[in-house]
This record gives structure tokens, sequence and C-alpha cells, in this order.
């Protein structure tokens, strides 16, 4: 789900990495944000809001809400919107886990 070709736009060749998502491997692009590749790997739902349990999505994408936050390598609260995508990276939805910070 991923823009490769466009009339105007070139894309330069990006150097591909996988990741984990609650113990499923992804591939994404090195140093794109990790919600941008979970996008692209069709993976919208990021988390579910405390207490009615709605599920919560990129919602600012700049790093300014609680929409996207995620536990990364054990790291609880990272909002996967603005960081970076590592290989190896593990990923994992936090439901009803840790204090907004
Ligand atoms: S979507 Fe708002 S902080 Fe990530």
């Amino acid at each position: 789900m991923r823009i490769v070709n466009h009339p105007i736009l070139t894309f330069p060749k990006q150097d591909m990495v996988t990741f984990t998502l609650n113990g499923q491997t992804i591939e994404g692009v090195a140093g794109e944000p990790i919600a941008a590749a979970l996008h692209a790997a069709d993976v919208k739902v990021l988390r579910h809001s405390h207490g009615r349990h709605r599920p919560r999505g990129l919602f600012c994408a700049i790093g300014n809400c609680s929409s996207c936050l995620m536990t990364v390598d054990k790291i609880p609260n990272v909002r996967v919107c603005i960081e970076p995508l590592r290989a190896g990276m593990v990923v994992e939805t936090q439901e009803g886990k840790g204090k907004i910070v």
C-alpha cells in the first residue's frame, strides 16, 4: 500500500528493514515513522482508548496527541508517528497498560 510510481514525483531507492508488531514480521522503509510502515502494511488501528476501548489511529501525525502510543523495544508510550523505524524493532500494542506521558 505504498505509492511507488507517480507522474510528477520520484522516489529514491530506500533500504527496507523488518520489524515485528505483536510478534508478526512486517517490512518498512528504514527511517520512516513506524506508523507509516504500519499503514503501508494495512495496520490502521494503533491502540484503543481507555474506558470505551475505541480504536485509535493516526490523528495529528506530528507527536502532539496520544492516538498512536505503542510499546517499542519495551519502552511504553512511544509516539510511533514520529519514531523512526530501525531494523529489528519490537513494536507492541499496549491495551490498558502504562500512563500517558
Ligand atoms: S498521531 Fe498524534 S502523537 Fe502520533
